[in-house]
């Protein structure tokens, strides 16, 4: 057991490894993130962000390196352990919102809970509250294609946070809206990461946006700098 929420240590991924398009992604990255401790990544794209956050939420494997999430190494458990770890620990907001096409905003957070062995009542319940601290509870029963970019990033927030989890990863939230959006958007993520008192870390071009954060660190030639 150790007190961090998420440790990855000494991470290497290479995409296409020993063919001519061989791309050396990770080379050894460790970063380790207390409770309630909000870090943001840094890195130009193709840099590895995304990489690095699809294998720290075990949406992806290393090739070599270890992810503990809550005190438990996750190298070495079967796929299924895994990914019910991921649904009750870990939230991911995706670079693209991935929101299910065919229903409602309501119900894209409903259903995460229900897999999850919530009631649907709960569900429903904790659904309508998490818009509302998004500001967009009157959307509730919009589909994602008659709602805003700014909406739709609000309610994958929701989505993320549905089953409470420790660890929340962020893989660039706001970085398809326009400035003013992203701002009002990056606030409301902020609010509910504050609020709930969970550890995050957070990819993003954005500097000032990164500088509201309690650290940053660069992804830089497979390698994090702490900044
Ligand atoms: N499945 C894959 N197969 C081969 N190469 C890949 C694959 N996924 C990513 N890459 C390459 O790995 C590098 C890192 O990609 P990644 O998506 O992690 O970067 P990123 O920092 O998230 O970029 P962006 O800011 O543009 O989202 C890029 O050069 C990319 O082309
Ligand atoms: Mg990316």
């Amino acid at each position: 057991m150790n007190d961090f929420t998420l440790e990855v240590a000494e991470l290497t991924k290479t995409y296409n490894a020993g063919k001519p398009n061989e791309v050396r992604v990770l080379q050894g990255v460790s970063l380790s993130v207390k409770p309630g401790e909000v870090v943001g990544l840094v890195a130009p794209s193709g840099a590895g962000k995304s990489t690095l956050l699809h294998i720290a939420g075990l949406l992806d494997t290393p090739d070599t390196g270890t992810v503990t999430i809550g005190g438990t190494d996750m190298t070495n458990l079967s796929d299924r352990k895994r990914t019910a770890v991921r649904r009750g620990t870990v939230g991911f907001i995706y670079q693209f919102h991935h929101l299910l096409p065919e229903f409602t905003a309501l119900e894209n957070i409903v259903l995460p809970q229900l897999a999850n062995g919530v009631t649907e009542k709960a569900a429903h319940a904790r659904a309508m509250d998490l818009l509302g601290k998004v500001g967009i509870a009157e959307r509730a029963s919009h589909r994602p294609a008659a709602l805003s970019g700014g909406e739709q990033q609000r309610v994958a927030f929701c989505r993320s946070l549905a089953n409470e989890p420790a660890l929340l990863l962020a893989d660039e939230p706001t970085g398809n809206l326009d400035p003013d959006t992203s701002d009002q958007v990056f606030d409301a993520l902020m609010t509910l990461v504050r609020d709930t008192g969970l550890a995050a870390v957070i990819a993003t071009h954005n500097l000032e946006l990164a500088a509201r954060m309690d650290r940053q660190v660069r992804l830089t030639a497979g390698v994090l700098e702490m900044i």
